[in-house]
């Protein structure tokens, strides 16, 4: 048997893109093809992700990039579920529990809400991992399986399945190796492939910035927000976009069965004001954007409705909603060096501590241990004593702390009492 002639071949592609032109929207979409069938080699596709990472790619480019990633794989469709359909985006951060509390919030507001959810990538955490703290809960399921649970309780979180943007998943790891992950044309057509794909009709995106998000500045962060919301509104989902800060971690926790409790406490009606601020806030513009009016979030977190529906949710996925969670075999506590006020915790450090104490992977295919993580007792501006509690490490595994401490050496400031702390906003945009 002989097989057809490639059209196209990856030196062309590569070297077009070396020099700084612009690739066709024929060779982007034979590249893409070529790539997840094999036909174009890692080596070559590393040299492309580098050459698009330093020489960018347009508006046009990037559409055409996203096309091609979408007609790799499956489509979903949710037309048949009888509400509307809405969804959020991190692109990644430190104590990032929020889809824990908005998934079943948003549900009792009337808004089904498919959340197809990662694993923690470098520092950052990952939504799949915390909720594998809960005893039984399982992350995969059918397409059928996720339509039913989304009609009769109105919230999944689960794994995206291998049929979604399967050039991404291959894509996406080969980056990870590359040094590749921060090209914005990328970042953006890979989150954008899998939620068009995914068929939400509407969709949030929380585009972290600061030291523990992959965006380190604002300019930075709203230009990949800019991007990704034209392609989300090009392809007729409802997007928008908040800009969020991740200098400073959410709430008082990074982990796993940490960060589930936390969520717990806001579903109960209290919970950090951070996490609560943040999840109000998503979750006021996904109903926006499905077109629910007249409902407050605020009042179904405080009625125990999002409650009674994260239950259902988490039993549904064989979960036991009732068990105790994880919790460390081993601590540490860092105490404050001095009294005055805390006026700065970074949220790399933290992440990076949390990551190294278990919580994180180092190759792809680790396990994590579900109750590894930090847990911090102040927020920058509160008052703080010497001696006092600052932050608690855990981990099963003590031989980890010694490098989880280095990771905080300069990871926070305590200044002496009376210096004023300017807070930062946490929602710093909103691009529409
Ligand atoms: N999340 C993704 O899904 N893709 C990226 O490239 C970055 C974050």
């Amino acid at each position: 048997m002989t097989t057809a002639p490639e059209p196209h071949d990856a030196v062309e592609v590569i070297t077009a893109k070396r020099d700084g032109g612009a690739l066709s929207t024929d060779q982007i979409g034979w590249v893409v093809d070529a790539y997840t069938r094999g036909a174009v080699a890692e080596e070559q596709m590393s040299a492309l992700a580098m050459a698009i990472l330093l020489n960018g790619m347009d508006r046009r480019e990037i559409g055409d990039w996203t096309a091609a990633m979408i007609v790799s794989g499956e489509r979903m469709d949710f037309s048949s579920l009888s509400r509307p359909t809405a969804d959020k985006h991190s692109t990644g951060g430190v104590g990032d529990k929020i889809t824990l509390p908005l998934a079943p919030l948003v549900a009792a507001c009337g808004v089904a809400v498919p959340q197809l959810s990662g694993r923690g990538l470098a520092h950052t955490g990952g939504t799949l991992d915390k909720m594998e703290a809960i005893a039984g809960w399982r992350a995969s399921m059918t397409n059928e399986a996720l339509l039913h649970q989304l009609e009769e309780i109105g919230a999944v979180v689960c794994a995206a399945g291998e049929g979604l943007a399967p050039a991404d998943r291959k894509l996406y790891a080969l980056r990870d190796v590359t040094g590749t992950v921060e090209a914005i044309p990328l970042i953006a057509s890979s989150i954008m492939s899998k939620k068009i794909a995914e068929g939400t009709g509407a969709l949030v995106l929380d585009v972290k910035v600061g030291s523990g998000a992959f965006m380190k500045s604002v300019e930075r962060a709203r230009e990949l927000a800019r991007v990704m919301v034209d392609l989300g509104t090009d392809a007729g989902v409802r997007t928008v976009a908040l800009l969020t800060d991740m200098s400073t971690p959410l709430g008082y926790t990074a982990g796993h069965a940490n960060e589930v409790a936390e969520s717990l406490e806001v579903l109960a009606g209290g919970g950090p004001a951070d996490v609560v601020e943040l999840t109000l806030a998503l979750a006021r513009e996904m109903l926006a954007a499905a077109g629910v009016e007249g409902v407050d979030p605020a009042d179904r977190l405080a009625d125990g409705s999002a409650m009674d529906v994260w239950r259902r949710m988490v039993a549904a996925q064989g979960g036991d909603p009732s068990a105790p969670l994880p919790t460390a075999r081993e601590t540490h506590v860092v105490t404050a060096p001095a009294d005055g006020v805390l006026t700065r915790l970074d949220a790399l450090s933290v992440g990076v501590a949390a990551w190294r104490l278990g919580a994180g992977r180092e190759r792809k295919e680790d396990p994590v241990q579900a109750a590894a993580g930090v847990t911090w007792h102040a927020r920058p501006g509160d008052p703080v004593r010497a001696g006092q509690p600052l932050l608690t490490l855990e981990t099963d595994t003590p031989e980890r702390f010694e490098r989880a401490l280095a990771a905080l050496d300069g990871g926070y400031d305590v200044a002496s009492a009376g210096t004023t702390y300017q807070p930062v906003p946490l929602v710093l945009d909103r691009i529409s």
